[in-house]
């Protein structure tokens, strides 16, 4: 396996800021992300995956692995049900399309989410009512520390709304990810987005709702081949019942949606729109104007200037609504 040098990360992060690795491979084994672990003790490393879901703001001093294991294994059949392993380096959006066509239901509602298998569980990436957590029963890591094989199932993996012990500890180079997935299909009507697109059909079939949230997704969200983002940037903040009644007393109308433990989640897209933000630039850097969510660049290679726009849109809405906002996105 080659160690590169010096190498360029914009091709590798979908806002395409750039900054460059000091160490840099891709390793096709389990076997050689150990022996590259274990040649290179004392450099920081980083995981990568699609690069989907953060960006660069400075060089990386040291090793980044972006895993190569590839392939697609069916591990196990009951009547009902497929266990399937997919290696980290397979596409997300091709393996769902993979399950879809051999009938396997658990995933459709995640098509066309872009990145990798081995970062799904990381960010426990999820969409129209589903969260991938909901089918992964083990996912197959190596430690960075360690060197050593550890395997998480389902609860040791701490998955939470777009969190993990992954993306907690950034300690796991994830090789491979176990789903099991249902050999039947039973639609059901979680989200009102999907449900509208598939107005008139009341049984859809696994392929109609990957066709409906492929359709929805090009709508609303910005393909990062066009014009780079990071997909939604904030999480959905939750809220204490004190900041739940300051924010309608503020605006009446805020979507607001209790939770167990006397919390509230609202939503990021409404306060960053109501606060009049979507649409708006800041040089290079602005907000996309079909949804108020996503930061899209428009065509700078400086990753600073992507975070200071974040603490821009943070610090509005903040001022405006008492409420801070979390990036969902990571920021190196
Ligand atoms: N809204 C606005 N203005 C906008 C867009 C949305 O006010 O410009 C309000 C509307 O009230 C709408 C609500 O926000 O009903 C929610 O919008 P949407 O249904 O688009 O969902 P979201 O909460 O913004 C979440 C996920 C997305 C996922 C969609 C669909 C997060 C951080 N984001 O977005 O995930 O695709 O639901 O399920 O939870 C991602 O994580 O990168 C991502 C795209």
């Amino acid at each position: 396996m080659e160690i590169l040098h010096d190498i360029q990360l914009q091709p590798y992060n979908s806002f395409r800021t750039r900054a460059l690795a000091k160490f840099f491979c891709e390793p096709e084994s389990a076997e050689q992300i150990k022996e590259v672990l274990s040649r290179f003790p004392d450099e920081e490393k980083l995981a990568l995956g699609g690069g989907c879901n953060l960006f660069f703001t400075k060089n990386f001093d040291g090793l980044v692995i972006r895993p190569a294991v590839k392939g697609i294994s069916l591990l196990d059949e009951t009547a009902d049900e497929l266990t399937v392993e997919a290696g980290a380096a397979e596409d997300w959006d091709g393996f769902v399309d993979y399950c879809v066509r051999r009938g396997l239901s658990g995933l459709e509602n995640l098509s066309l989410i872009p990145g990798t298998v081995g970062a799904a569980p990381v960010q426990n990436i999820g969409a129209y009512g589903a969260e991938v957590k909901d089918v992964i029963t083990v996912v197959k890591s190596i430690d960075i520390k360690s060197g050593a094989t550890v395997d998480f199932d389902n609860g040791a993996c701490r998955f939470a709304y777009r969190d993990s012990i992954f993306k907690q500890m950034r300690r796991y180079v994830v090789t491979s990810v176990i789903f099991r997935l249902k050999k039947s299909f039973v639609y059901r009507k979680k989200y009102v987005d999907l449900n509208e697109e598939l107005n008139g059909i009341d049984s859809p079939s696994l392929a109609q709702v990957r066709e409906a949230v492929i359709r929805v997704r090009e709508r609303k969200l910005p393909d990062y081949r066009k014009l780079p983002n990071a997909g939604s940037f904030f999480k959905n903040p939750i809220l204490t019942f004190e900041e739940k009644e300051n924010l309608l007393s503020l605006c009446p109308e805020a979507p607001v949606f209790p939770l167990d433990g006397g919390v509230f989640k609202t939503s990021a897209a409404y306060l960053i729109d109501k606060a009049g933000l979507k649409g708006k630039r800041e040089g290079k850097v602005g907000i996309y104007e079909k949804h108020a969510l996503i930061i899209v660049n428009y065509g700078t290679d400086d990753g600073k200037k992507i975070l200071s726009f974040m603490q821009s849109v943070q610090q509005t809405v903040s001022d405006r609504y008492g409420i801070k906002l979390e990036p969902e996105v990571w920021v190196f």
